[in-house]
């Protein structure tokens, strides 16, 4: 009983004297810290600086001002520390939430000493990515406007030069339609600039007068059409895919009293060829070139496009008939569009065709009609939306 009372005693003396050394120890670190630190500092400190920007931020004389405002700033601490603190830029530091990576100052300050204000800057930095901001300093001067082309969702870093120049020369174009035009390449006169298109086979592939077909391009699968929805027993082709849409579409329209029926399909290269130099050679290089592809570069050889009649009518005759009427509101259903629209001809670089239309898939199709927009425009819409910013 004793011995145990007497052993519970050592223990509390014990743990009393353990604890006293601690805090006696908690003392002398704080004396020494008190002691060894100015108020200044600790007050740095206190706001989250760390260690090393508060040397620096004492250097800059920047302490009273930072502590009498209660301020800190990772931007700031981030520029100290750089050794790219910029006095004129105190403000902007302060106003600039940090970003994790190593040129984010030197953006900041690039961007400012090409003359960039704190708008602009904020925009810049909210539209466009790090490697993106690197290529608008590398201009080395303001850019009018900027913000104007970066916050449009179709732009394209690449082409910005090219933007410029196209701007400057139709300033009448709004911005956007700067954008979408450079985008469809129209600041490059038709057929120059072209490129061959990498996957031919793709029923969104583009064929216009920038994007050409390989001269030995041939559909993978291409179907004969019934002569029932052939105008005369040629033995159109068209690719497998459109057959069953265009006899589905045919059919609904018969049962609304309407004929309509295809007058061309699939043509080769050779056979484009043939065409266009006929219709040169017939009606002139310039009247030719409005309503007839020159070879290679025509839909009809992706067999994914079609040139329809209602009778025994010419071709400009369609935009007349109560069946370019109903196509004109119904073929998007079957997946088709009409790929050369009234007043279109400075995008789609052709005369308005009411009888030339184009399979490209019905959600697609549904998209074009309601946006009302050319297959041009669709197709540089989707080739620089951006998808993750
Ligand atoms: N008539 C169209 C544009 C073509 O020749 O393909
Ligand atoms: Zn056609």
């Amino acid at each position: 009983m004793l011995h145990n009372q007497r052993r519970r005693k050592k223990i509390r003396l014990f743990i009393l004297i353990i604890s006293l050394i601690f805090l006696s120890f908690i003392i002398m670190i704080k004396g020494f810290y008190l002691l060894t630190t100015s108020k200044t500092e600790r007050d740095l400190k206190k706001l989250k600086y760390n260690n090393e920007s508060i040397v620096l931020i004492i250097e800059n004389k920047l302490d009273k001002f930072l502590i009498n405002n209660n301020l800190y700033s990772k931007t700031l601490e981030a520029a100290l520390v750089g050794g790219q603190y910029e006095n004129q830029l105190l403000e902007e530091y302060l106003y600039f939430p940090y970003k994790e990576y190593d040129s984010y100052i030197s953006q900041l300050n690039n961007l400012n000493l090409i003359g960039y204000k704190r708008n602009d800057i904020e925009q810049v930095f909210n539209f466009l990515t790090k490697d993106e901001i690197d290529i608008i300093i590398q201009k080395e001067v303001q850019i009018d406007n900027l913000v104007s082309y970066i916050s449009n969702d179709y732009f394209n870093i690449n082409a910005l030069d090219r933007y410029l120049q196209y701007k400057q020369e139709n300033n009448s174009y709004a911005y956007d339609e700067v954008i979408s035009r450079v985008n469809m390449s129209l600041d490059y006169p038709f057929y120059e600039n072209t490129i061959e298109v990498p996957d031919p086979n793709d029923i969104l592939v583009i064929v216009n007068k920038y994007y050409k077909l390989p001269k030995d391009f041939v559909p993978k699968k291409l179907i004969k059409i019934d002569n029932k929805y052939s105008y005369y027993d040629y033995g159109f082709q068209i690719a497998s895919t459109v057959k069953d849409k265009f006899k589905q579409m045919a059919n609904d329209a018969e049962k609304e009293g309407l004929i309509i029926k295809v007058t061309s399909a699939y043509r080769s290269y050779q056979k484009q060829m043939g065409i266009y130099n006929g219709y040169v050679k017939k009606n002139g290089f310039e009247a030719a070139e409005m309503f007839s592809a020159r070879p290679g570069y025509s839909e009809h050889q992706t067999g994914l496009a079609i040139d329809v009649i209602s009778g025994n009518n010419p071709y400009s005759y369609f935009q007349t008939t109560k069946e370019y009427k109903w196509l004109k509101d119904n073929a998007h259903k079957y997946g088709f569009i009409l790929r050369y629209p009234e007043n279109k001809s400075d995008i789609t670089g052709y005369s308005f065709e009411s009888w030339h239309y184009r399979y490209v898939g019905e959600e697609v199709a549904k998209y074009i009609y309601e946006n009302n927009l050319t297959f041009d425009e669709y197709h540089a819409m989707m080739k620089n939306k951006k998808t993750n910013k």
